[in-house]
């Protein structure tokens, strides 16, 4: 193991830790991955030295961005006898289902990832996954469809790639727009890392027992699928078109999301941490008004969004509790507009979300006196009592 990060272990009983990887200001909606404002990403997105700048703590050298590409491009395929698992799923199954499946079976398939004794080791596994996770879910999307898999194509970049093996046909190489490539990597910059969210403390908690990289990632999977964290992105869509569909207005929709009876909520908006708005739903909302144009895409449920978004920004009940708009809210109507399937949503927060995951792991991996997260409780349950015969129970 090289240089040990003195931080503090108290996470192991508190439930808090110390990190050096992202910061959040949730009163002035600031989020700053290793001291860099996300805002400075927009020009020129790119995931892969977004995703190193994560994992090791400052942006790539040109020499170590092209190793770690080629170490990516060359990790990309799966284990040929891994395909038989995407056919035991049923065709409707969700994606986040395999997912999480398909990295935990990465881990049998790939012992040397489990010896992360030295950088070496842990940037190789590290590559691997951020590689595979993209084929592990054009798979799942192929397989939902009945299409054949696409394999991954060496000649293409980290997005280019994943957008072929989900849409490129045998006789048809998917055409990847530079407009939609850029939107894209912003997408899973924006999603890369949040501090400590149910996701990331997820893997953070199974990492803590030693449990390997895969098997702490895959547990981040089901995290995030919750529709109260990365699975809102499609609640947010599905709002939206039943609002399109005339089955409730927008005024009405708000009106049952404040009303604690019906138990609805106004899916993309507020945040445990964030107090303004969120710096991410900022920059996808203004991407979204300029992409959309672009690409010749007309959908009325932007529309719909920002006419939400108005009513709520006035609404007493949202301004009391300080609810704004989260990075789920307008991320769905951009990958809608890149022509992602709804179902393939969540799965593409999680492929964002992974080197965040992964930054995480390893920066608890390494620290000093590193122990097994161990929760306390405040027990309210009965006082002491004797166990009673079966006889003598009413
Ligand atoms: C993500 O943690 C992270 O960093 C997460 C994330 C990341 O990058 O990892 O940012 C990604 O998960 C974003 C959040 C996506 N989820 C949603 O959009 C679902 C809708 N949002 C809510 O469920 C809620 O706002 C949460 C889950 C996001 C936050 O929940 P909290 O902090 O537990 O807030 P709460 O439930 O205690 O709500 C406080 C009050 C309550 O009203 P009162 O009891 O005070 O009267 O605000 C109300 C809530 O009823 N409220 C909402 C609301 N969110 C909170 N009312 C209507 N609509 C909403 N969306």
């Amino acid at each position: 193991r090289t240089g040990y990060i003195a931080l503090d272990p108290g996470y192991a009983n508190t439930g808090s830790c110390e990190s050096a990887i992202t910061f959040i200001d949730g009163d002035r909606g600031i989020l700053r991955y290793r001291g860099i404002p996300i805002e400075q990403f927009e020009q020129a997105p790119n995931f892969v030295e977004v995703a190193w700048l994560l994992i090791f703590g400052r942006l790539p050298s040109a020499e170590e961005y092209r190793a770690f590409s080629e170490q990516l491009t060359a990790s990309a395929n799966l284990d040929e006898s891994m395909k038989h698992h995407f056919e035991g799923f049923p065709r409707s199954a969700p994606p986040m289902a395999i997912l999480s499946a398909m990295i935990n079976a990465l881990s049998c398939f790939h012992p040397e990832y489990f010896e992360l004794d030295d950088r070496a080791h842990f940037q190789a596994a590290a590559a691997g996954l951020i590689s595979k996770i993209r084929t592990i879910a054009a798979y799942a999307y192929r397989h939902s469809v009945g299409q054949p898999y696409i394999y991954p194509n060496p000649r293409l970049p980290y997005v280019p790639n994943f957008l072929h093996m989900l849409f490129s046909q045998p006789y048809a190489e998917y055409v990847c727009d530079p407009l939609v490539r850029d939107a894209l990597n912003l997408i899973l910059i924006l999603h890369a890392d949040h501090e400590q969210n149910c996701s990331t403390s997820t893997v953070r908690m199974v990492g803590s027992s030693q449990a390997n990289l895969f098997a702490s990632c895959a547990a981040g999977v089901c995290a995030l699928w919750g529709p109260l964290h990365g699975g809102a992105n499609v609640a947010v869509i599905e709002m939206l078109e039943q609002i399109h569909r005339g089955q409730l207005s927008v005024e009405d929709y708000v009106r049952l999301a404040k009303d604690k009876n019906t138990k609805m909520r106004l899916m993309g908006f507020g945040h445990r941490i964030y107090k303004n708005l969120d710096p991410r739903a900022k920059i996808l909302g203004r991407v979204a008004e300029q992409l959309l144009p672009k690409l010749g895409v007309k959908d009325p449920l932007l529309d719909i969004a920002r006419r939400l978004e108005e009513i709520a920004r006035n609404d007493p009940y949202f301004i009391e509790r300080k609810l704004y708009p989260n990075v789920d809210f307008y991320s769905g109507i951009l990958l809608r507009a890149i022509g992602i399937p709804t179902n393939m949503f969540t799965v593409i927060f999680a492929i964002g979300r992974l080197p965040g995951w992964i930054a995480h792991w390893w920066e608890q991996a390494q620290t000093e006196g590193m122990r097994i997260a161990r929760p306390r409780q405040l027990y309210i349950g009965l006082t002491p009592s004797d166990y009673a015969p079966h006889e003598s129970r009413v």
